[in-house]
């Protein structure tokens, strides 16, 4: 691979910045300055440092990101709002990343970002069975008939059919709620059909990766090798498993 092209799908530099960075001397590979920008490397085994820093390769990229109040779940926004796109540096803006899955606006936490498509897909699977736990705050007092309802799988208002959720109250008015699956709005038309509304929510698990205590709202990180691998298995399907919501 290019040398240029290998900085630049790894984000770290675009093709008129390596061509500089080589001139100014600030590329190595192997120990030795490289000379020109189109310098053939092998991407798995040559160590490339750019200023000093080692640039390893990575055919994809996944990395978490601690969503507040207010930002949108996508890529570009016609309305001109922030987009979890907007919150990361430039250099890792570049890569072609998108949201694995969405939240709502007035939904904080967890959300995965990636530039891959295939896994991603298979991680949205309702069929998959990847577990997505969210906090939440009520209006109004949960009760145990509406968590026997929610562990049955609900039908809504329009007659959409939700696969079974599991609702653990930790007070009357919060609690966790389990979902499969990832309906438009699912969690506020659920909590609609139990004559309840939904204050806030805030999602701290998605596919066994769990949202740190530590990660602050709006900021984020590469996920680590586990969390990867963790990822990986439920693409394989080897995760995938009933609800046990009784
Ligand atoms: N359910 C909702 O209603 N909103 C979200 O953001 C996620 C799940």
């Amino acid at each position: 691979m290019r040398l240029d092209r290998f900085l630049s799908e790894m984000g770290r530099s675009g093709r008129k910045e390596t061509a500089l960075a080589v001139r100014r001397g600030e590329i190595t590979v192997n120990g030795a300055p490289a000379d020109r920008p189109d310098l053939r490397i092998d991407e798995n085994r040559d160590e490339v440092f750019l200023r000093g820093e080692r640039v390893v390769y990575r055919r994809t990229v996944w990395l978490m990101l601690n969503k507040p109040q207010g930002v949108i779940s996508a890529t570009e926004d016609g309305r001109g709002q922030r987009t979890v796109l907007d919150l990361l540096p430039p250099e890792e803006r570049r890569r072609g990343l998108f949201p694995c899955g969405r939240l709502d606006a007035d939904t904080t936490g967890l959300i995965l970002l990636t530039d891959d498509g295939a896994l991603a897909h298979l991680l949205l699977s309702p069929k998959r069975h990847a577990d997505k736990i969210y906090e939440y705050r009520a209006a109004r007092p949960v009760s145990e008939e509406d968590c026997r309802r929610a562990a049955e799988g609900m039908t809504l208002s329009d007659g959409t059919v939700c696969l079974p959720a599991r609702i653990e109250p930790l007070t009357p008015l919060t609690g966790r709620i389990t979902l499969r699956e990832g309906k438009y709005h699912q969690i506020k038309r659920m909590f609609g059909a139990m004559e309840n509304r939904i204050l806030s929510l805030r999602r701290v698990s998605f596919a066994g990766v769990a949202l740190p205590p530590d990660l602050p709202e709006g900021g984020w990180r590469p996920l680590t090798a586990e969390e990867e691998a963790t990822l990986l298995s439920f693409g394989k399907g080897q995760n995938a498993q009933k609800m046990n919501v009784k």
